[in-house]
């Protein structure tokens, strides 16, 4: 199965994501985890990339486009993925497009969480990650057992620094202009969830289109 997860920042892409993947067992293709987990490492991309997301705004499409397109001819990719975080312009969409026939395959699913504004900020201005496993923890909704600290691999829990409030309003913004129109750009084949409900619910909600 290929699909596709749209929606502005902090929506649940990530958090649904996870339980696609183990439902359908395919890959969870996320750019933002890439790109942070390039900026960790230090490389090239991730040296060029961390001055763009510090900020909220989006790392250039050919950078974005070269990573995806090598991510996808990776073997665990035959049978299918999700992604999470990509196509966010329509010329990523179209490059999508262009890469997808070369390699003779369509996407199944076009999925659209919605979320408003003020559930987005309230939501992303209490989350915890964590850098060593990349598991999200919620001070609201998922908190973990011990304060700061990973439940699952004991590391120690941070912020990410796109998620002040006011780089997060920028990264709202910025899909405003331009992400958003890619769901015209999907017309015929998204489907739109209520992001809103709780985790179970929205889930419960993917899993009747993709089922
Ligand atoms: P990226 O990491 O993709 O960030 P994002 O799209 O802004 O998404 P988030 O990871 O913030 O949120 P999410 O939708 O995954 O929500 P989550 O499940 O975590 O990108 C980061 C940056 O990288 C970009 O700003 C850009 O600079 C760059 N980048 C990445 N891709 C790019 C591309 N293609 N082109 C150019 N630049 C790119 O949930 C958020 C919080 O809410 C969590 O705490 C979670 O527990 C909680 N939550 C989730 N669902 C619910 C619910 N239903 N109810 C209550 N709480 C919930």
């Amino acid at each position: 199965m290929r699909v596709i997860l749209l929606g502005p920042p902090g929506c649940g892409k990530g958090t649904q994501a996870e339980v696609i993947c183990k439902t359908f067992d395919i890959p969870h293709i996320s750019t933002g985890d890439i790109l942070r987990n390039n900026v960790k490492r230090n490389t090239e991309i991730g040296l060029s990339a961390k001055k763009y997301m510090d900020i909220g705004s989006l790392v250039p499409d050919e950078i974005i486009i070269q990573m995806i397109k090598e991510r996808l001819l990776e073997d665990d990719c035959k049978e299918g993925f999700l992604l999470d975080g990509f196509p966010r312009t329509i010329t990523q969409a179209e490059s999508l497009d262009n890469l997808l026939e070369q390699m003779s395959i369509s996407l199944d699913h076009i999925i659209n969480i919605d979320v408003p504004d003020e559930d987005i900020i309230n939501r992303i201005s209490k989350r915890l990650s964590c850098a060593n496993c990349g598991e999200v923890y919620n001070l609201l909704y998922k908190v973990p057992k011990k304060e700061m600290t990973c439940d699952s691999c004991g590391f120690k829990l941070h912020q990410r620094e796109d998620d002040k409030e006011e780089v997060i309003r920028n990264r709202l913004e910025v899909y405003r202009k331009q992400t958003a129109p890619l769901i015209k750009y999907y017309k015929k084949k998204i489907k739109n969830i209520n992001g809103s409900k709780n985790i179970s619910e929205v889930t419960n909600d993917i899993l009747d289109i993709l089922k």
